[in-house]
């Protein structure tokens, strides 16, 4: 068994993430310790996961002295929205729930976004148990504590950050994920690999093969990295406000625009990510701040993992920028995060918007590297 342990210091609201292979299959309560309030609970998951892994996690929780029963929400980006929400909270008042009840977010970001917003309203705040069962999950959205669900005119318009009591990435649950899911989340990887430099990069580069075939102790390896980086951003700006949290947007602005022009069915999130990095280091390097070495190494990185790394030929660049500026009125600068080096990102708020139109239209073709 592989695990590693590490804690998001936010005072009152501190808590452990646990990393391994084997979490869950072991059984005993260390993993919920402090203990929960109550001895009751739900387990929110989707149709996919349920019958993957549900039994195993009602079975450990019994174990640990915990009754669970289950909710099982339909599978898919489409179904994070206030309609479910809504049949969430009355399934799990028809389940039982008490205030000193928890929640256990079993999968991706899907499950844990709206199970994480029901935890945080539902009778004022449940204690939630993030289960994340998705790469991107484990690495990134089940730590932090921002939730929500999408509105039609847009995603995660409505939301909380509401901190989890536990997260427990149990990395034998990725041997089921289909493999466009781990690209996706691979996507968010690089990125961390970008914000964080040398260390972690170098890991990336040496272990991309037991990487992409999911040998355990490497996923675990890579998670705890990656949650490591995450849990210090959160802790420097647990909501937000500083700008310091902004960092973990890298890639993101252009990578969500991509996503809202093909109606988020042309490209996975971590694949719009990976594409927005590749803009996001053209910009930089345009705009001399980031040297030319730099570049080199952060773009093989991407194509190393099989990233995409090219804006789709008929996606329309000016469409594009006002989707990244939401409000077409706005100026003629706009703001993203950019890189001085790597490992070095800060938020640029005045992009010169005809300089990213020409990195965009570069972008379109594959950006070359020197040898
Ligand atoms: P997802 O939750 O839709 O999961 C992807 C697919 O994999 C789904 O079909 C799911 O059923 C399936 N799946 C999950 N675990 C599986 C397993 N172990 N085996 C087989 N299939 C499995 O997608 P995601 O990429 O995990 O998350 C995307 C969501 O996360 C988006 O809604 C995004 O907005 C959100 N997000 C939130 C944060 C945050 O900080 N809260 C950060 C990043 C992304
Ligand atoms: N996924 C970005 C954040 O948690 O702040």
């Amino acid at each position: 068994m592989v695990a590693y342990k590490l804690t998001v210091a936010l005072e009152s609201r501190s808590y452990s993430i646990h990393i391994g292979s084997g979490l869950i299959k072991s059984g005993g309560d260390s993993l919920l310790l402090p203990r929960l309030r109550g001895h009751q609970g739900v387990v929110v998951t989707n149709e996919t996961v349920a019958p993957l892994y549900l039994s195993q996690v009602q079975a450990w929780l019994a174990d640990a002295g915990y009754k669970s029963s289950a909710i099982v929400l339909p599978d898919g980006e489409e179904y994070k929205n206030h309609a479910v929400l809504l049949r969430l909270y009355q399934n799990l008042y028809a389940a039982g729930l008490q205030r000193n009840g928890f929640i256990c977010a079993l999968g991706g970001g899907v499950v844990g976004d709206l199970a994480g917003f029901a935890a945080a309203t539902y009778m004022r705040g449940l204690d939630l148990i993030q289960l994340p069962t998705t790469i991107l999950a484990q690495v990134d959205s089940s730590i932090g504590g921002k939730n929500g669900f999408n509105l039609e005119v847009g995603k995660n318009l409505i939301g909380t950050t509401y901190q989890p009591r536990v997260v427990i990435s149990e990395v034998d649950f990725i041997k089921s994920l289909p493999e466009r899911e781990v690209l996706s989340g691979l996507g968010e990887v690089v990125k961390y690999g970008l914000l964080a430099g040398d260390d972690f990069i170098s890991f990336l580069e040496m272990n991309r093969a037991e990487i992409l075939a999911r040998n355990p102790r490497s996923l675990a390896i890579m998670a705890h990295f990656c949650s490591r980086i995450k849990a210090d951003y959160v802790v420097r700006d647990e909501f937000d406000l500083l700008g310091v949290r902004a960092a973990l947007n890298l890639g993101h602005t252009v990578g969500h625009a991509l996503e809202k022009m093909y109606d988020y069915r042309g490209m996975a999130h971590g694949e719009a990510v990976a594409v927005g990095l590749v803009c996001a280091l053209s910009l930089s390097f345009a705009m001399r701040f980031l040297p030319e070495t730099s570049l080199s190494r952060a773009l093989r990185l991407v194509e190393l993992y099989g990233l995409p790394m090219q804006i789709p030929e008929d996606a329309d660049v000016d469409e594009l920028i006002a989707l990244m500026r939401r409000d077409k009125k706005a100026g003629e600068t706009l703001s993203m995060i950019l890189l001085h080096g790597l490992g070095d990102p800060y938020l640029e708020d005045k992009v010169d918007v005809g300089l990213l139109r020409e990195q965009l239209l570069r972008c379109k073709k594959p950006v070359t590297y020197s040898a």
